[in-house]
């Protein structure tokens, strides 16, 4: 059984059903009937569209992008295909294992939950499995796992993939605590795995290194963030919460305002991992550890316009940019449309929207460093 997201039609969007009413008289009482509930129905005019065995989808293009895809429902809140909760954790190849997770340890402040021939899992303090790496020629982001439903049907969900033209496979790869994986390609060549059998890999660990509690979004670069966004929205649900001009967009699939993002590019791949810190005095304590450690911050501390998220990073023993943030913008309920409130937020209400370049970098000001850019 598929578990659904709820979605609102726009207004004037309503979808019903005209069913077998053939005659005049029977859609006059039945545009009357409708009338009573929405008395605007008569002046908003129709499109009628033939119904194929039964199904019904209605499809919210904004600005040109694809933001909505839902089936009939009740007429009026609809269903999308998927709901992703989370994102899981992500898996990396790496040319050094025991020189990546020396740094996953030692510095980021993850726990080595279970190491094999070749790979090692890494959890937060939470026992949350957040990376997995795995041995090879390059370093490389390899797959992003989602967790979804228990109660989501693999099955349904591959049906809902493949109506989508997404090829999928079922695998087990054997990673402790986690059942079988729906998997499937992303356009930028990034492996996506759906998850929702999984346990703790142990719970309330001691930690070394900054001890972030979760990762919490991943950002990548793509040729053309417009279709890589219509992908996540359109086959994964995901929602729009920002764009920067035509060159960056955000991407939420639960409360946090975004989990994945693309920055337009020439060379796909990963442009950083992030993970999520409690305070800024969590923030303080890792700048301090880099600090100690002669690992510069290229970037921060600074408040982003997107997502609000206060941020610094550095790069990994794979050369590869980590975040670490605080407070990124949340939006607890769809139906609102808006972020919760912050005193930062200069918008008021802060809805989704696109932003000036310049505007959307930091609000704080300084700019990164030459080492974040290259
Ligand atoms: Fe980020």
């Amino acid at each position: 059984m598929l578990e659904y997201q709820e979605v609102t039609m726009p207004a004037k969007k309503k979808i019903a059903l005209v069913a077998h009413d053939h005659k005049k008289a029977e859609l006059v009482e039945w545009e009357e009937r409708n009338a009573r509930l929405v008395p605007d129905v008569k002046e908003a005019g129709y499109t009628l569209e033939v119904k194929i065995d039964g199904a019904a989808v209605s499809l919210t293009y904004e600005d040109g992008v694809f933001a909505t895809g839902a089936t009939r429902g009740n007429g009026v809140e609809g269903e999308t295909m998927i709901k992703l909760s989370r994102l899981g954790s992500a898996t990396f190849e790496t040319t050094d294992l025991d020189r990546a997770i020396a740094y996953y340890t030692d510095v980021n402040g993850l726990v080595l939950g279970a190491r094999e021939s070749g790979r090692a899992f890494l959890a937060s303090k939470t026992g949350l499995l957040a990376i997995t790496l795995e041995q090879g020629g390059e370093a490389k982001l390899k797959r992003l796992a989602f967790e979804v439903s228990p109660s989501a049907d693999f099955a349904d969900l591959a049906r809902k993939l493949s109506a989508d033209g997404v090829q999928s496979e079922l695998r087990s790869d054997a990673v402790p605590g986690v059942g079988k994986v729906l998997a499937f390609d992303d356009p930028n060549g990034t492996t996506i795995e759906l998850f929702k059998d999984w346990k703790y890999l142990g719970s309330h660990h001691q930690v070394f290194g900054a001890g972030p509690l979760k990762v919490g979004h991943v950002a990548c670069v793509a040729n053309d963030p417009k279709a890589m966004a219509d992908f996540y929205c359109r086959v994964l649900g995901f929602r729009v919460s920002d764009w920067v001009e035509d060159v960056a967009v955000f991407l939420r699939c639960n409360p946090d305002h975004h989990t994945v993002n693309f920055f337009r590019g020439p060379k796909p791949g990963m442009h950083h991992i992030a993970f999520e810190m409690k305070d800024f005095a969590h923030i303080q304590n890792a700048c301090e550890l880099l600090g100690q450690r002669k690992m510069p911050i290229n970037w921060g501390p600074v408040r982003h316009g997107p997502g609000h998220n206060v941020a610094i990073y550095h790069r990994n023993a794979d050369d590869q940019l980590v975040e670490f943030y605080i407070e990124l913008d949340q939006m607890k309920d769809e139906n609102l449309g808006y972020f919760d409130p912050r005193p930062w937020h200069h918008d008021t209400p802060q809805r989704p929207k696109t932003w000036d370049r310049k505007a959307a970098l930091n609000i704080w000001g300084p700019l990164p460093m030459p080492d974040y850019l290259r």
